[in-house]
């Protein structure tokens, strides 16, 4: 078992907030406590059309390789005309383009570093070797150039990029440091969905940030969830609206906040009609009342426009949806409402085709398993432990299927993330998980009290000596520790950085 058990203490108070766990995280009644209850349900003036990430530019090799360049930069950014803001991203001041590769497609990226700190890039979902991966352990130094390659080996997906430096990723993704990542296949390609870029189909990274009066970049309140801004910026821009001329059109939801989690729906109360989750398309698409994505998840959903309407996008969430007593909730963002995006749409609209009633063949969930973990959240650890660069945490054998159990016995909002596969949810606290849950993740919200069943599949990229991270998506989580390292090696190969034989009990 992992260490003693520690005390479970959590007292909430006025705004006071003490979490007692094995690193006594204590924090002050003056640092925290959030902004209070937000809504801007109403109050945005949707004056400003939706930029559109540019799309990467690439070249092709003769090997057929893609080769993209993507350069972290400083420079600033308007939020509001005329007032300037620091702000850091990719090929320009503020996110960075969307890239886009097909399936089977052997792909390079070359990542230089043109901030005066040490960074990383990793690519949030996509399934590659673990040198290749951007996390902790392949640091950027200022002026350098990385160029990792891999082979895109997964179907066609919503997948994003973003900087990984232990203890500096809230920092380097709440200045801008963020971009999309989209995998197209002939699955895919085949379906009467909306596709085209920018027209039909849109890049929507939602963001929470605390502006001055002025309107230049502030510190966010800090709640125990991370840093709450008290209003939303979509590709970085405020009040952002987007005409449409198409019947259907498809949204790529990506919540690149550090620590705010959404409750996505209509103004309207329509359903919100979802057809993918993280890693690509759901089996058929399902109409919720809300979509809910904390930190790092993605969603893909369809809107049917009526010619002349304006519609707008909202974010509704509750203590309930978040799974967090109310007074827990109320300081960490699970109260608060948005105003999000406005789809004007024209007076006469294309018309698209239905939307066919299956969208995928998703494989049953296996249930043979080589090995059942366990990952509880509480506190800034995992399991009673925090991140340590040279420790392994777990070891897994190439070839299998594992069954991870992830519970948050904890009243505060966690989640969890993993790196190099897409998994399934078996079961949640045992019951069949709920459609949002039921196809391609890595990233799900971990409600208190609350245990997932996921079950993972690693069918490649033995290296004893590269680890992949899991972790809570909550950034400042992560950045305090709340994130532990795992290893593929071949059968009976021992991962050279294990200082201690694991100390768990697997079966
Ligand atoms: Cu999106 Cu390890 O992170
Ligand atoms: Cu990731
Ligand atoms: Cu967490």
């Amino acid at each position: 078992m992992p260490g003693p058990r520690r005390p479970r203490a959590v007292l909430v108070s006025a705004g006071l907030l003490l979490v007692a766990s094995g690193t006594a995280v204590a924090l002050a009644a003056c640092s925290i406590g959030g902004p209070g209850r937000v809504t801007t349900v109403g109050e945005v003036d949707f004056d400003t059309p939706l930029p559109v990430p540019p799309l990467a530019r690439s070249t092709v090799e003769p090997d057929g390789t893609r080769v993209f360049d993507l350069e972290a930069r400083a420079g600033t950014t308007e939020f509001t005309p005329g007032a300037t803001s620091e702000t850091w991203g990719f090929n320009g001041a503020y996110l960075g383009p969307t890239l886009v590769a097909e399936r089977g497609e052997r792909v390079r990226v070359d990542v230089a570093n043109a901030l005066d700190e040490a960074t990383t890039v990793h690519w949030h979902g996509m399934h590659l070797p673990a040198e290749m991966d951007g996390g902790p352990h392949q640091m950027v130094q200022p002026g350098d150039i990385w160029s990792p390659e891999w082979t895109v080996d997964q179907q066609a997906a919503t997948l994003w990029y973003h900087p990984h430096p232990h203890g500096e990723t809230e920092q380097h993704v709440a200045r801008g440091l963020a971009g999309m990542f989209l995998l197209r296949d002939e699955a895919e390609a085949a379906l009467p969905l909306p596709r085209e870029y920018g027209v039909d189909d849109l890049p929507v990274i939602i963001q929470d940030v605390a502006l001055t009066d002025e309107g230049r970049l502030e510190t966010a309140p800090q709640g125990f969830a991370g840093r709450l801004g008290d209003e939303l910026v979509v590709n970085g821009a405020r009040g952002p609206y987007a005409d449409v001329r198409d019947e259907l059109v498809r949204l790529r939801l990506l919540n690149a906040s550090t620590a705010r989690s959404y409750a996505f729906g209509w103004d309207d109360g329509r359903p919100i009609d979802l057809i993918a989750t993280d890693g690509g398309l759901l089996e058929a698409s399902v109409a919720l009342e809300r979509v809910m994505l904390s930190p790092g998840e993605r969603a893909e959903v369809l809107v049917r426009m009526e010619p002349g309407e304006r519609r707008t996008l909202q974010s509704v969430m509750t203590p309930e949806a978040a799974g967090l007593q109310p007074v827990v909730a109320g300081i960490n963002g699970a109260t608060d409402e948005f105003d999000v995006l406005e789809l004007r749409a024209a007076d006469s609209l294309d018309a698209s085709p239905e939307v066919p009633e299956r969208l995928a063949e998703l494989p049953p969930v296996e249930t043979d398993v080589a090995a059942t973990r366990i990952f509880e959240l509480e506190g800034f650890e995992i399991n009673g432990r925090q991140m340590a660069s040279d420790r392994i945490d777990e070891t897994v054998t190439v070839g299998t299927a594992e069954r991870w159990v992830v519970s948050n016995p904890s009243g505060m909002p966690h989640s969890f993330h993993a790196h190099d596969v897409q998994f399934r949810v078996a079961s949640v606290d045992g019951a069949p998980p709920p459609p949002e849950l039921a196809g391609w993740k890595d990233t799900i919200h971990v409600r208190p009290e609350t245990e997932y069943e996921l079950i993972l599949r690693f069918d490649d990229f033995a290296d004893p000596d590269t680890p992949y991270m899991y972790h809570c998506h909550l950034l400042w989580h992560e950045d305090q520790g709340m994130m532990g390292q795992f290893a593929v090696v071949e059968p009976g190969q021992r991962a050279t950085m294990t200082e201690e034989t694991n100390d768990h009990d697997h079966h």
